[in-house]
């Protein structure tokens, strides 16, 4: 009963704790590429082939369903895969959805044509990579009409927070906050379109602004997998343990894991 969990490095940690949270009962085998993020500044072809990597190892681990706790790889790399790469008998699934389901209101697999939505100005916070992929105004085409979405390309980020550095990555969030609002002076939601951002959240808001709702896509995919796994209990692994698995180097990585979890995690090298 095991669920793999995949990330270009840290960032994915934070959809982790939400869904150990959730569901306590199941095993996580977390995948970070360390090695190879940040993705956000790679091409799509380099991210889908890093993707299936990771992937393949977390299904060799047991996990017949990976989540892809990355917006990027989901961006960039998941369509293609489930298009042409992804046996019958094994699911990947990505963090886009989710988020886009709980800022129009919908449930899962309401397939009802787009309609207005109460919110109307949205900030999308993301990669490179996932701002040039326009996936997150896809998504949204799809169920919601009359959005207007600007999205601020956050460089410099992923990798402030891989290496900790904290400060910087806070003086980074606080000036594209600074270049969205002049684009966007008011909007009333922000999508924090990165799982390494939560660890920033407050930093976010503060910049924001009370008035801004923050939207983060852990609790929200942690739902989302609960609902998933409840409609499709056999998608759990055969696996049975967790597991932390790193291409990058294993103290390096677990001591930032432990820093950001505030909890004891080892990494093994995957
Ligand atoms: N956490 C990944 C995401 O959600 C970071 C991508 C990167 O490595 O740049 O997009």
């Amino acid at each position: 009963m095991a669920v793999g969990v995949f990330d270009s490095g840290l960032g994915g940690l934070t959809v982790l704790s939400a869904l150990e949270r959730r569901l306590p009962e199941v095993a996580f085998v977390y995948y970070g590429d360390n090695l190879h993020a940040p993705y956000g500044v790679r091409d799509a072809d380099a991210v889908y082939d890093l993707t299936c990597r990771g992937v393949e190892r977390l299904w060799a681990a047991g996990c017949d369903l990976v989540i892809l706790a990355c917006n990027t790889a989901s961006a960039a790399a998941l369509r293609r895969m489930q298009e042409s790469w992804v046996p019958r008998d094994k699911r990947v699934l990505g963090v886009f959805v989710p988020l886009i389901e709980a800022l129009t209101e919908r449930q899962w697999g309401d397939n009802s044509p787009p309609r207005e939505v109460a919110v109307k100005h949205v900030a999308l916070f993301a990669t490179p990579a996932t701002v040039a992929s326009r996936a997150f105004q896809r998504e949204l085409a799809f169920r919601a009409i009359g959005v207007d979405v600007e999205a601020q390309a956050c460089g410099g980020v992923v990798d402030a927070i891989e290496e900790g550095d904290m400060i910087l990555a806070e003086a980074l969030v606080r000036s594209h906050v600074d270049a969205l609002k002049r684009k966007m002076p008011q909007p009333e939601a922000a999508v924090l379109g990165c799982t390494h951002y939560p660890l920033m959240e407050e930093i976010f808001q503060d910049a924001l602004g009370e008035g801004v709702q923050v939207y983060s896509q852990a609790s929200i995919v942690a739902e989302s997998l609960a609902d998933y796994l409840g409609r499709r209990p056999e998608m759990r692994g055969a696996g049975e343990a967790g597991a932390f698995l790193t291409t990058g180097d294993t103290r390096r990585v677990s001591s930032r894991a432990t820093q950001f979890l505030r909890r004891e995690i080892r990494f093994d090298a995957a």
